[in-house]
């Protein structure tokens, strides 16, 4: 795939770069997406009765086995070629802001520091009751078994069931981690939006927010979708392709000249 020369250019110049990642960046670790037609989690599952509140307490053993699978699915995954290159590009740019709405931790694992976790993390579970976080992390998961039903720890400091650490629909989403978010939108001069359908709000704010404050947006997704023309870019292809691509192309100048 050709990269415009307008994204090579943009990366090139910019102070600083937010990179915004959703589910795609992980499909090639293992770890499904959610609206993929066949494959996606919301295509197999019903977000209702897996991802609210009222879903916990209407069964609350379904709801925690159901998100235990998903850990294990993690835990038994690596990093990708697009977590890794990610982590490189902060070494290659003077200021680097990473955001992602996954719940995974597979950001950290390939190299990337201080990650933006929109919707929270499978590994930091909160009390349903008193809302505290665990005291205790979660052993490794067990083996994962779809549709098992699993009791929930309990709470260190109140007894109440443990839930997990993430955002569930009808939720606000973590305060600092917002305006954190929303303050990176506003001063970056690109806005990489890497494998994500840019459907959930008000996460998906963010590259509209970059771009009417003047930095380019290019998104990377195998996906087809219009873009509005000036400084919006679409690159089309699999996370683990594009990124490393952009990165060889749009760093080759620098490394020959330190090279040199
Ligand atoms: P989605 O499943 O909505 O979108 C995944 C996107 O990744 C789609 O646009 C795919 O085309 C794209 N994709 C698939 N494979 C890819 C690849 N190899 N490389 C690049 N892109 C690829 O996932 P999200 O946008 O992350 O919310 O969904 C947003 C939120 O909806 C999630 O954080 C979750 C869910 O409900 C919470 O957990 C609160």
């Amino acid at each position: 795939m050709e990269i415009d020369q307008g994204v090579v250019d943009a990366l090139q110049h910019a102070k600083h770069v937010l990179v915004f990642t959703g589910a795609g960046v992980s499909a090639e670790s293992g770890i499904p997406t959610f609206r993929d037609a066949l494959s996606g989690l919301w295509a197999r599952f019903d977000p209702a009765a897996l991802a609210t509140r009222e879903a916990f307490r209407r069964d609350p053993s379904f709801v925690w086995g159901w998100y235990e699978w998903r850990r294990m699915q993690v835990y038994k995954a690596q990093p990708n070629l697009a977590h890794r290159a990610i982590a490189e590009l902060s070494a290659n740019v003077a200021k680097l802001t990473l955001i992602t709405q996954n719940v995974d931790d597979l950001h950290e694992r390939a190299g990337s520091i201080d990650v933006i976790h929109l919707h929270g993390s499978l590994s930091t579970p909160r009390c349903f009751a008193c809302a505290r976080f665990a005291v205790e992390p979660l052993p490794p998961p067990d083996e994962p078994i779809e549709g098992r039903h699993l009791e929930p720890p309990r709470c260190g400091h109140c007894g109440g069931k443990l839930r997990p650490g993430v955002v569930w629909f009808g939720e606000s989403l973590p305060t600092q981690a917002l305006a954190q978010s929303f303050a990176a939108a506003k001063d970056c001069d690109v806005l990489l939006s890497v494998g994500t359908s840019g459907v959930v709000e008000p996460a998906a704010q963010i590259p509209d927010i970059a771009w009417r404050a003047g930095a380019t947006v290019v998104h990377i997704n195998p996906d087809t979708k219009g873009v509005r023309g000036a400084r919006e870019f679409w690159l089309e292809g699999r996370a683990s392709e594009v990124l490393p691509q952009l990165l060889a192309k749009g760093f080759r100048r620098q490394r020959i000249e330190f090279i040199r």
